[in-house]
């Protein structure tokens, strides 16, 4: 059993930092991060302990601080677009920022002493590394959703080609919408002939460009990644595929039946082409045969010709 004034010893850290949360709450306008860190840093120094204590710079400290609250608005960013995916489209700017804070902590060298280097003080001097964790953490996500898939090359903005998807996509719910509203007012409920009639343009351009995407994306990269199109894409993708067969039911079964039969037709002749072909093949390999025959008797050959002669 502890005694009871370590809980006492415990709690302290905890209470003070709630006072200076209340104490700073008053004082001016600054990002909570950074009175974070300037609390910390004063409290160290208020403890009296030497002067060469591995503290951060005041630059250093708002290059963190930035760092923290760009990983925050990413990290918020990300979770509020997660369903239905719209990670790239909307969350490409807080990425490109935090990508830059995060440079800029690992090219600052600091002004002082070698013990002060910032980038050193705050990207390995622990066990832990926790802004290093945060950025391979978000690295990797972004790499997972492929957005530098959907966005152009210097990664400002969505490229032309996702655009122009996005377009059509929004196009395409737009025109469910519509006939859907129209149809719950003088039809039946679940009679989608009119969707599958009125949308079939928008829906057949979004499924074309779509594939010709893909198709140009494994012809471009080699990479990990470039059996996918970047999440955002195909997510939209996917939704419009379900409710364009599943919902509304709009693949027609013939369009289906079609290549099915025409492979398994293709299936049930191979083994007569292969008879055929080989039938064939072995007639010629006779005659390959039979020729040199002839030729070696020379005599005979003479001979017949004399016999018809
Ligand atoms: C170094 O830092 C101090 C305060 O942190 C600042 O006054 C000084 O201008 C800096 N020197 C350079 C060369 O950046
Ligand atoms: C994250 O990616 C950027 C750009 O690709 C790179 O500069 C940075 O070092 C990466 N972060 C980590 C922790 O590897
Ligand atoms: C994209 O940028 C890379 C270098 O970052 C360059 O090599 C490549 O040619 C660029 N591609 C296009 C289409 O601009
Ligand atoms: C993208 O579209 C803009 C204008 O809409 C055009 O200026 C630009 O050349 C296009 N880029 C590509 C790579 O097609
Ligand atoms: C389509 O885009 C317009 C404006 O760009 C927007 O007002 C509308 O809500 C979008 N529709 C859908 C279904 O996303
Ligand atoms: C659906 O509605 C269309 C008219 O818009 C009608 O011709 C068709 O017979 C209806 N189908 C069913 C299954 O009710
Ligand atoms: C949609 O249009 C294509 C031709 O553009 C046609 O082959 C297909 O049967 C149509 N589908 C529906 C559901 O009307
Ligand atoms: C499409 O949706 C299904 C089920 O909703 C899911 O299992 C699948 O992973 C999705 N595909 C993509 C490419 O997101
Ligand atoms: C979809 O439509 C086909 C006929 O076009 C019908 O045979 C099938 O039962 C329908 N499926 C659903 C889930 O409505």
């Amino acid at each position: 059993m502890a005694p009871p004034w370590c809980l006492c010893w415990a709690l302290l850290p905890a209470l003070a930092l709630a006072l200076l949360g209340l104490a700073a709450a008053a004082g001016p306008r600054q990002t909570p991060a950074l009175e974070l860190a300037q609390e910390l840093a004063e409290e160290l120094w208020s403890a009296g302990l030497p002067g060469d204590l591995p503290e951060l710079e005041p630059e250093c400290r708002s290059l963190l601080a930035a760092f923290a609250e760009g990983s925050a608005a990413l990290t918020g960013c990300l979770g509020r677009r997660a369903r239905p995916v719209r990670l790239c489209q909307g969350c490409h700017g807080h990425y490109r920022r935090l990508l830059a804070q995060y440079d800029s902590i690992a090219r600052a060298v600091g002004n002082s002493s070698e013990s002060h280097n910032c980038a050193k003080s705050i990207l390995t001097s622990d066990r832990l590394q926790i802004v290093v964790t945060l950025s391979e953490f978000f690295n990797e996500t972004w790499e997972a959703a492929n957005c530098a898939n959907c966005l152009k090359n210097n990664s400002e903005g969505l490229s032309n080609s996702t655009e122009e998807f996005l377009d059509l996509f929004n196009k395409s719910l737009t025109c469910f919408e519509h006939n859907l509203q129209e149809q719950t007012i003088d039809l039946s409920p679940n009679n989608y002939t009119e969707v599958c009639k009125n949308c079939n343009d928008t829906y057949t351009k979004l499924n074309d460009l779509y594939n010709h995407l893909q198709r140009m994306n494994r012809q471009g990269g080699e990479s990990a990644h470039s059996a996918h199109l970047c999440i955002d894409v195909e997510d939209a993708m996917n939704i419009t595929r379900k409710l364009w067969s599943r919902t509304f039911n709009c693949s027609f079964p013939c369009s289906d039946t079609v290549p099915v039969i025409a492979v398994s037709s293709f299936i049930l002749f191979l083994p007569i082409v292969f008879y055929l072909s080989s039938f064939l093949h072995s007639k010629q390999k006779k005659r390959i045969l039979i020729l040199p025959k002839r030729i070696q008797s020379n005599a005979n050959l003479v001979n017949i010709q004399e016999k018809y002669s």
